[in-house]
């Protein structure tokens, strides 16, 4: 059957900071969905990442469509009700804008959804991060999905090694959705020159060149180039489809033992590496580390088996371990050099307010004048 996969996330208000909603948050939103989903999706899984409440959906209903959008548009609207009254930091931080317009892309919440038909048993990977950008993903799918180093399905399977095509973003065309596809292997380092820059590039589709079948959808969004100041970082959701044509899962979670360094952390400004963590983790050190979780599912006409929880398994005890290291080692140089983002990806105007106070202050030094004082 064809089917579609939409899962809509949004930040509506956390306890104690931006750590995690409160249980009555996550409460409403769920006995708001249970109530009205009934007849327009077949099921829905709900959990928190951080402060990110997401909203997984299956429905026959295609991509974009209003009903499903309206729906966890009105959740999140009920939701950011209840936070107001309990008074939650951030209540409805992430629905920027007052009414709906017949789909959440653009409106603050994150969106990633495919329309595929539906295999006899279908595995998919529903992936969460918190405290970092969508393209905190870009390094994990590449190797997933273009590295045999990583994935030995690419040499092993001959469903596989016709390679994949990539769709990537530039997200800093807020004019309008400008991308590119390019095949791997075939393109292989022009994929890779683009990906090396994941706050501007950022893998949003990834298809077989086998079947055609979409493999993946990334929520690209950018929060700021939305509501046109800082609002928070943009926290993706990610579906996975897995096993047969595409990686196994166990291809597409190995990267996620690197801890690679992303944008976020701290006031969305630094880079820190990212934690693979349990579902419904919240957030702790430097308002961070930035998180990834990873639930794992089978869908049957539509039916949702209860989640896996990838990222729960002892083996990533020791990742979390490691990535807590590398995460202190990095916050022991604070502000300087490569511990901090770059100008443009700074998510306060703090520092360039200071920076053109300081400017007008800057002189050139005469030489000559100068030396004969001393
Ligand atoms: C990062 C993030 C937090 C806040 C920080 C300050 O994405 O959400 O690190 O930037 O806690 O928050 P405000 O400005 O709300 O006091
Ligand atoms: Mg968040
Ligand atoms: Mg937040």
């Amino acid at each position: 059957m064809k089917l579609t996969l939409t899962v809509i996330k949004a930040d509506i208000g956390s306890v104690g900071g931006h750590v995690a909603p409160s249980l009555h948050l996550l409460e409403t939103v769920k006995t708001y969905i249970g109530k009205r989903a009934p007849g327009l999706v077949l099921d829905h899984y709900i959990s928190h990442t951080g402060d990110d409440i997401a909203i997984l959906m299956t429905h026959t209903l295609g991509e974009n469509d209003a009903q499903i959008h309206q729906l966890a548009w009105d959740a999140f609207r009920a939701g950011t009700d209840a936070a107001r009254q309990e008074g939650l930091y951030g209540a409805g931080q992430d629905l920027l804008k007052d009414s709906f317009s017949g789909n959440v892309k653009g409106m603050g919440p994150a969106v990633a959804e495919m329309e595929i038909d539906e295999r006899t048993s279908e595995p998919f990977l529903f992936f969460a991060a918190d405290k970092t950008d969508p393209g905190a993903f870009n390094l994990p799918l590449y190797l997933a999905f273009a590295d045999p180093m990583n994935t030995p399905g690419l040499i092993l399977s001959p469903k596989m090694s016709l390679g994949y095509r990539f769709v990537i973003m530039d997200v800093s065309n807020t004019a309008g959705d400008r991308i590119i596809e390019l095949n791997a292997p075939d393109d292989l380092y022009d994929i890779a020159a683009l990906l090396r820059d994941p706050e501007r590039f950022v893998v949003e589709s990834i298809w077989s060149r086998a079947t055609g079948e979409q493999a993946v959808a990334v929520a690209t969004s950018r929060l700021h180039n939305i509501a046109g100041k800082y609002t928070g970082k943009d926290d993706p959701v990610m579906l996975v489809r897995v096993q047969m044509n595409f990686p196994a899962t166990g291809e597409i979670l190995a990267p996620y033992a690197i801890g690679h360094f992303v944008g976020g952390g701290m006031r969305g400004s630094h880079q820190v590496p990212i934690m693979p963590v349990a579902l419904n983790t919240g957030i702790s050190y430097f308002d961070g580390p930035p998180i990834v979780s990873c639930a794992g599912f089978c869908s049957h006409n539509g039916h949702l088996t209860e989640p896996v929880d990838n990222f729960a398994h002892p083996f990533w005890d020791r990742v979390r371990s490691h990535v807590a290291d590398k995460a202190i080692e990095i916050r022991r140089q604070g502000f300087s050099g490569a511990a901090m983002l770059p100008m443009n990806e700074l998510e306060y105007t703090g520092i360039a307010e200071k920076l053109a106070g300081l400017d007008k202050l800057f002189r050139i030094r005469e030489a000559k004048a100068e030396l004969q004082k001393v």
